[in-house]
């Protein structure tokens, strides 16, 4: 009986080294219903702008079809590891992207889609998103006027009202420039947006008299985002 006993621990013995080699959490932590954890690994610039705007830069976890995040974290300049723990979301997205204070979804910079084979195998989800710069203007200029104006305004050819917004001219070319549609206003005036045609024309019905009416272009979170960002001083 003895014999067997001391089989038996050793066996036992074992098999907790085999289970332990390379594994982070117990096995038993890493079931489905416990969720899974996401690891967002990168280096990050630019979350520091976000003091005092109302919105936050992170790494968030949105169901599908849900503008608004299930969980976040703030992310900061200069950390190279964030993570969210026991996450449950089964069908959706994990984001690097920044909210408004009732935690929707204002634009983003990366994420990864998030399917039922993912969350089942529970453990870690890696999100490595490289070098980022998240500030407002960089979000403003890579998410909305890289997608949505340079098509008008930079690119190959020309520039409608001679205003370039490809990344490499959209500051230089708005703040602090007189407009050259409408007499008295600048582009870009800090922390004045009702004297800035770069408000006007995002978020006001403006442009109706421009040769090109701008009016419906963003929705209207990404709109405000702009405002707040013209109003806060319009940092590069
Ligand atoms: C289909 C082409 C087109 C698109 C797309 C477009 N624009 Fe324009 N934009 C124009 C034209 C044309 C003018 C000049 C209007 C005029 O002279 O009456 C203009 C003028 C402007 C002005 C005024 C410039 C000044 O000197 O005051 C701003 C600001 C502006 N656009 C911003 C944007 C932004 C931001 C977007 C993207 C969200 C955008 N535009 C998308 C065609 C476009």
């Amino acid at each position: 009986m003895k014999t067997i006993q001391i089989g038996l621990i050793g066996l036992t013995a074992l098999l907790y080294a085999g289970c332990d080699e390379g594994k982070i959490y117990p096995p038993e932590n890493t079931a489905g219903e416990e969720g899974f954890t996401v690891v967002l690994s990168g280096s990050i610039t630019g979350a520091e702008s976000y003091a005092a705007t109302g919105y936050s830069p992170v790494l968030a976890v949105f169901e599908e079809g849900s503008e608004f995040a299930e969980v976040s974290k703030a992310v900061e300049s200069g950390s190279d590891n964030v993570e969210l723990n026991n996450v449950k979301v089964e069908n959706g997205s994990v984001e690097l992207c920044v909210i408004n204070s009732l935690r929707k979804r204002i634009l983003t910079l990366a994420s990864l889609d998030i399917d039922a084979s993912i969350a089942e195998k529970g453990g870690i989800v890696r999100f490595d998103v490289g070098d980022v710069n998240i500030s407002p203007f960089e979000m403003i200029s890579d998410r909305i006027f890289s997608t949505t104006c340079i098509q008008c305004h930079g690119g190959t050819s020309h520039s409608a009202a001679g205003l370039n917004l490809s990344p490499e001219q959209a500051y230089s070319m708005l703040v602090d420039v007189a407009s050259t549609v409408e007499p008295g206003m600048m582009r870009v005036k800090p922390e004045k947006k009702d004297q800035s045609t770069l408000w006007e024309a995002v978020a006001t019905d403006a442009s109706a008299n421009w040769s090109f009416n701008h009016s419906n272009l963003l929705p209207s979170e990404q709109s405000a985002f702009i405002g707040n960002w013209i109003e806060k001083g319009a940092q590069k």
